[in-house]
């Protein structure tokens, strides 16, 4: 019955693992959650306020498609000051969330008889929609000897005649690996060589802990080449709000508009109220957040290198680790599961991001310090210590 297309589709490996967990819970048993990839800390609440106030003042109607002019208004502004970068509102498109936005850019610039590549492990939306546009998914292997970034040589012989679009996500879901310049030139480089667009997905462009966040988007070559995807779910801790948005080269805008018509009319209305609030109002939540974030991972790294069968790297950005858990003999299906059903801890696989994740698991540290200590005493228990 369903169309080729369609079939294509997957599913993701957080939202299962939730299900699985929920399951347990629901049978008794307790378990902690390092599954799921959103901050446990709550909506400001200035935020909060003005979504209340937005309500109140009956903004629950359709808004413009491609967004509310203020808030498109605040998104260039702020969006640029953070990237070094001058944006118009007018190359800006909000949407229900990031994700919608890498659904249009993956179907609006490729279909059958094109390439795209993609990092692996890497988000698994990326692999899923490129597979439903028709294209050819070409992963792009991330080491952890380079801190989870891609070797250039083999970068430049992925690139062939048919690649339209280049995805990059740094820092990056699930690794926490963030790229470096030199990286960033050879995707420019190539894409200016090319003629091909880059996706830049850049929704923990805030979590950088050990250097500065830098943007492809301000590389030579990749001006006018690059669309940026960023949200609101991560940085102001709004993931059930919906919005994100994208900065696009400007004759790409019309097309982003008539996908954000034909699927969703505009994104929730009060929610992009909201949102204005949070970009012009104080930061300091999202700077509290970032300083907790670092003390938990610099914790959870040293912990997960005191288990038998573990190492891992630190990583320098996002809320993940992606630890190695090779010397444990096991698969990281089998580690995932062994940990949900015997510790009670929930993580994910690092196979369901894609065949080079095979080898690691990835534990979210967007949670207490006092869940991620009883998630390593569980893991000690189960694996043994080595110190
Ligand atoms: C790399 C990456 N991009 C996009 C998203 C989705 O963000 P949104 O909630 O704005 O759809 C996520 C969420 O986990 C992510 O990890």
């Amino acid at each position: 019955m369903l169309h080729e297309r369609a079939r294509q589709l997957a599913g993701e490996s957080a939202f299962d693992v939730l299900r699985r967990a929920q399951e347990l819970e629901a049978a008794g048993q307790e378990i902690i959650h390092l599954e799921i990839g959103q901050p446990d800390f709550p909506t400001p609440d200035h935020v909060k306020e003005a979504a209340v106030q937005a309500l109140a003042d009956g903004h629950t109607g359709y808004g413009p498609s491609q967004g509310l002019p203020e808030l498109r208004a605040a998104i260039a502004e702020k969006a640029g000051a953070l990237r070094g970068l001058e944006f118009s509102p007018d190359q800006v498109v909000v949407a229900p969330g990031a994700k919608a936005l890498l659904f249009y850019t993956i179907n609006a610039l490729a279909g059958p008889g094109d390439e795209v590549i993609y990092p692996d492990p890497g988000f698994p939306a990326y692999q899923s929609v490129i597979a439903h546009s028709g294209a050819r998914a070409v992963p792009l292997p991330l080491r952890e000897e380079t801190g989870f970034r891609f070797d250039t040589d083999e970068f430049r012989a992925l690139v062939s005649d048919r690649t339209r679009l280049v995805i990059l996500n740094s820092p990056q879901n699930p690794t926490g690996g963030v790229l470096e310049l030199e990286d960033l030139e050879a995707v420019a480089a190539a894409a200016a060589e090319h003629d091909i667009t880059i996706l830049s997905d850049e929704i923990y462009l805030h979590f950088c802990y050990d250097s500065p966040f830098e943007t492809i988007a301000s590389v030579e070559n990749a001006d006018g080449r690059t669309i940026i995807v960023d949200g609101f779910s991560k940085t102001y801790s709004m993931t059930g709000w919906r919005l994100g948005f994208a900065i696009l080269p400007p004759a790409l805008v019309e097309t982003f508009d008539l996908y954000n018509v034909n699927i969703a009319s505009c994104a929730c209305t009060f929610s992009q109220h909201a949102a204005v609030e949070a970009l012009r109002g104080p930061q300091d939540s999202v700077l509290a957040m970032v300083s907790e974030f670092r003390q938990r991972r610099d914790f959870l790294v040293d912990a997960l290198n005191g288990i038998r069968g573990i190492s891992c790297a630190p990583p320098g950005g996002a809320f993940y680790a992606f630890a190695n858990i090779t010397g444990t003999g096991m698969s990281s299906d089998d580690l995932a599961t062994k940990l949900l059903v015997e510790a009670g801890v929930a993580v994910l696989s690092g196979a369901s991001f894609g065949s080079s994740g095979e080898g690691y698991i990835r534990l979210s540290y967007a949670t207490s310090m006092e869940k991620l200590g009883a998630a390593i005493a569980r893991l000690e228990g189960l694996l043994g210590k080595t110190r």
